[in-house]
């Protein structure tokens, strides 16, 4: 192999990521109950311009078109989630036939299209009406969260492979509970971090609830990383980015891999610790098939302790750096510091500010480079000895971005919101190549790159 020759292990599972309440639309339609977010962005100030998910990319009624979108750009995997009210609209009790029937058809058009899909049971949309009861503050919570997972096993597991329980608890517990920027929006250390736990016994509890159904899926969770690293190497600086670590990004791996919280981490939070139950520090550390890595950036502490990046330093529409050598130095300390299982990376990519040019094409070179680049830290972690299975592209078209509305677009394939017109940018065009060819060339200094054109399977 040459130094630019990046030439995945076959097998390696290339995809591209969506989330129901970002996508799909159709939020009062067929039966769908109320989610949180459609509450949380029904009421004003909450989301950029007042913005919502009522309609989005309107997936709902256009998933065939998008399938076929995703077959020309050659994905081998898609990773979506299952919208909670949408099968459940009470999220517990009587299901409702017409969502079950939505996922079916997608799950079927997908494996028509020679497609794996990978599923998500929570990202972020829980049932109103468990909201109402006190919602993930409430340990009931947990045990209707294995219900609806099993419900799910029963329904699409004989279809479907990979499962993962939550997306990013971290950001569920923080966002959600403690700094009110996502739905629920409540501001409290204490909720936050009882709210976490309940999240990783619900974790634990499904796992359960759907290995009893299928033993031979695989069964993980993702979470968001954003490693602290210090801006110099003075012994403070090195000592606060742990800490920050522990409360953070080991508040999770920890339980999940070594079964019990970070010592620092939980001395820093004093009295805001959760309640644990005896039991719950096994159910939550069971044996994972797999974990999801999500990596955006990097939190880098600066010299006063505070988060601060590098001046001049390269960042996405989102204000978040482009560190790529972070992911992997991340990867390598999960496999050195923890038995961790294998790996995918299931979330990356770049907020960037699209334009379309007159002939329709998206120009979105600094997507395509923060893509390449990431995915040279995998590779070389690979080359490290770090087991990483697959790679999902955050995100697979330009979506409701959460408290950012529709201001940030991630997508490889642009939306027209007005039209619900759909475009594959040039960084699609350069990822389904990518695919198709197991990997990239980098051109040598001097040498013009490739011309991006559609290539097929
Ligand atoms: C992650 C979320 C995902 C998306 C990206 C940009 O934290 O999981 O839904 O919003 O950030």
């Amino acid at each position: 192999m040459t130094r630019n020759n990046y030439s995945f292990p076959r097998d390696f599972l290339w995809g591209a990521a969506t989330a129901a309440y970002q996508i799909e639309g159709a939020w009062n339609v067929d039966g769908r109950g109320e989610s949180i977010w459609d509450r949380f962005s029904h009421t004003e100030g909450k989301v950029n311009n007042g913005e919502t998910g009522d309609v989005a990319c309107d997936h709902y009624h256009r998933f065939a078109a998008d399938v076929e979108i995703m077959r020309r750009l050659n994905l081998k995997a898609y990773r979506f989630s299952i919208s909670w009210p949408r099968v459940l609209p009470s999220g517990r009790g009587p299901v409702n036939p017409a969502g079950l029937d939505f996922y079916d058809r997608l799950v079927d058009a997908l494996l028509e299209a020679n497609i794996e899909p990978f599923v998500t049971l929570y990202h972020w949309d829980l049932p109103q009406a468990l909201e109402d009861m006190g919602g993930w503050s409430e340990r009931d919570t947990c045990g209707y969260f294995a219900d609806y997972a099993a419900l799910m096993m029963r329904r699409l597991g004989d279809r479907v492979r990979c499962w993962a329980t939550f997306n990013e608890p971290a950001i569920v517990s923080f966002l959600g509970f403690r700094t009110g920027q996502h739905a629920p929006g409540y501001r409290s250390q204490r909720l936050a971090l009882q709210v976490g736990h309940h999240l990783l016994v619900a974790h634990g509890m499904a796992l359960q609830s759907m290995r009893a159904i299928k033993s031979d899926s695989e069964a993980g969770i993702v979470l968001s990383l954003w490693p602290p690293e210090a801006q110099s190497d003075t012994p403070e600086l090195k000592a606060s980015a742990e800490k920050l670590w522990q409360k953070d990004e080991a508040w999770f791996v920890d339980p999940l891999l070594r079964a019990h919280y970070p010592v620092l981490g939980w001395q820093e939070y004093g009295d805001d610790v959760p309640e644990i139950r005896p039991g719950d520090m096994a159910l939550i550390s069971q044996k994972l098939d797999f974990i999801g890595v999500n990596y955006y950036s990097r939190k880098l502490m600066g010299p006063d302790g505070q988060i601060s990046p590098v001046p001049g330093s390269e960042h996405t529409e989102m204000g978040w750096e482009v560190t790529p050598s972070s992911l992997r130095k991340l990867l390598v300390r999960l496999q050195e510091e923890y038995r961790c299982p294998p790996i995918y990376i299931t979330e990356n990519g770049a907020a960037v500010a699209d334009r379309v040019a007159e002939d329709g094409s998206i120009h979105d070179e600094r997507r395509i480079s923060y893509l390449r680049d990431h995915l040279v830290a995998v590779h070389n972690a690979i080359t490290d000895g770090v087991d990483v299975r697959g790679y999902f592209v955050w995100s697979l078209m330009d979506n409701f971005e959460w408290a950012f509305g529709y201001s940030k677009r991630f997508g490889i394939v642009h939306v027209d919101y007005a039209t619900q017109e759909r475009r594959i940018k040039d960084s699609g065009l350069w990822y389904s190549q990518t695919v198709r060819r197991n990997g990239f060339q980098l051109p040598s200094a001097g040498e013009p790159s490739e011309p991006l054109v559609e290539t097929a399977r």
